[in-house]
């Protein structure tokens, strides 16, 4: 299969072509926006496209793929509340056009969404849970969602969360590299222990979507790691598991990091449906972080 993997200068798009190279047969073509160098595995095909300047149909014209994975977004809240004009084009509209041309062109469509479509007011969503943002990330990502099953009902919406991970070199570093970064330098780090998540370990996830991609589901499915816990207490482990000063991490309340855009605070999404309908499993998340501390001298 000729997959077509977009943003993938990011953590999920990055890790998901490694995957399917090292473990997979199918033919990666990757895409981003500026060129991503020494990040385009061997084997793999890369073009520099921009979605916004140049399009949706260009690209599929040129690439001609069976199945699309669409991880290209603003991905950082913060950013998405300063630029709402750029969020809602990027986030909404380009999913929006992708799902009309990729049905009517009889191609797969995998597309990345997350746990801020949820308020977060409860915590552990199913896919049938009633979504409803708290900010303008969030909302731009459900309009995607809707968009994609709308115009391409065959389509998959992989909504995770926390997503983290060690690649170098990417569009913008995770929770992982920050605190591992920034505990190495001896630099204080705050981190909120209000907000709730399940972290997700990026090759958990190129493993889910990977199911995905080669099953014939489509719909909503989570993808996400098999422990709910709060942000301050994941910098804790990873602390711990990367032998490193956890008093420097300082455990504070959302409010007090003066973000511009607010949280959802009680997120974690239930992965049972791919449990039991494609036999996907998490890793442990210590385990996890003991498999990024090993592969961390590979990298850097
Ligand atoms: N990371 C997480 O924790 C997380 C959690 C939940 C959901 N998700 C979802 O997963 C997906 C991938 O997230 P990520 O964290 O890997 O993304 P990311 O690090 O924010 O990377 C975004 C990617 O989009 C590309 N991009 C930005 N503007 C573009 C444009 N105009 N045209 C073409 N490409 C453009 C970037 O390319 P350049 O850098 O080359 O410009 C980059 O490759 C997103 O849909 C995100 O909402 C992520």
């Amino acid at each position: 299969m000729r997959v077509l993997i977009t943003g993938a200068h990011g953590l999920v798009g990055q890790t998901l072509a490694r995957y399917l190279v090292a473990n997979t047969s199918h033919n990666v073509i990757l895409t981003s926006s500026s060129y991503i160098g020494a990040n385009i595995p061997t084997g793999a095909t890369f073009v520099q496209h921009n979605l916004l300047e140049q399009g949706v149909k260009s690209l599929l014209d040129w690439a001609n793929p069976h199945a699309v994975v669409h991880c290209a977004a603003i991905g950082s809240p913060d950013a998405c509340e300063k630029q709402p004009d750029l969020c809602n084009r990027l986030n909404a509209e380009i999913p929006k056009i992708l799902a009309q041309e990729t049905m009517g062109r009889a191609v797969k469509l995998i597309h990345l969404s997350t746990d801020f479509v949820f308020d977060g007011n409860t915590g552990m969503y199913t896919e049938d849970d009633a979504p409803s943002s708290v900010c303008l990330y969030g909302s731009s990502k459900l309009e995607s969602e809707r968009n994609v099953l709308k115009y391409n009902p065959n389509a998959l919406v992989v909504r995770t969360a926390l997503v983290f991970g060690m690649l170098p070199n990417l569009a913008r570093t995770n929770i992982l590299q920050r605190v591992v970064e920034a505990l190495k330098r001896g630099d204080s780090f705050r981190v909120p222990i209000d907000q709730v998540r399940t972290p997700t370990w990026s090759w958990d996830l190129a493993s889910g979507i990977t199911l995905l991609l080669e099953s014939s589901k489509s719909g909503i499915f989570h993808i996400a790691g098999d422990t709910q816990i709060s942000v301050a207490h994941f910098a804790m482990l990873i602390a711990q598991v990367f032998s490193l000063n956890s008093s420097l991490l300082i455990p504070v309340l959302s409010q007090e990091l003066n973000e511009p855009a607010p949280r959802p605070l009680r997120t974690g999404l239930r992965v049972e449906k791919m449990e039991q309908q494609l036999g996907f499993k998490a890793t442990p998340l210590a385990h996890a972080l003991q498999w990024e501390r090993v592969s961390e001298y590979n990298y850097y």
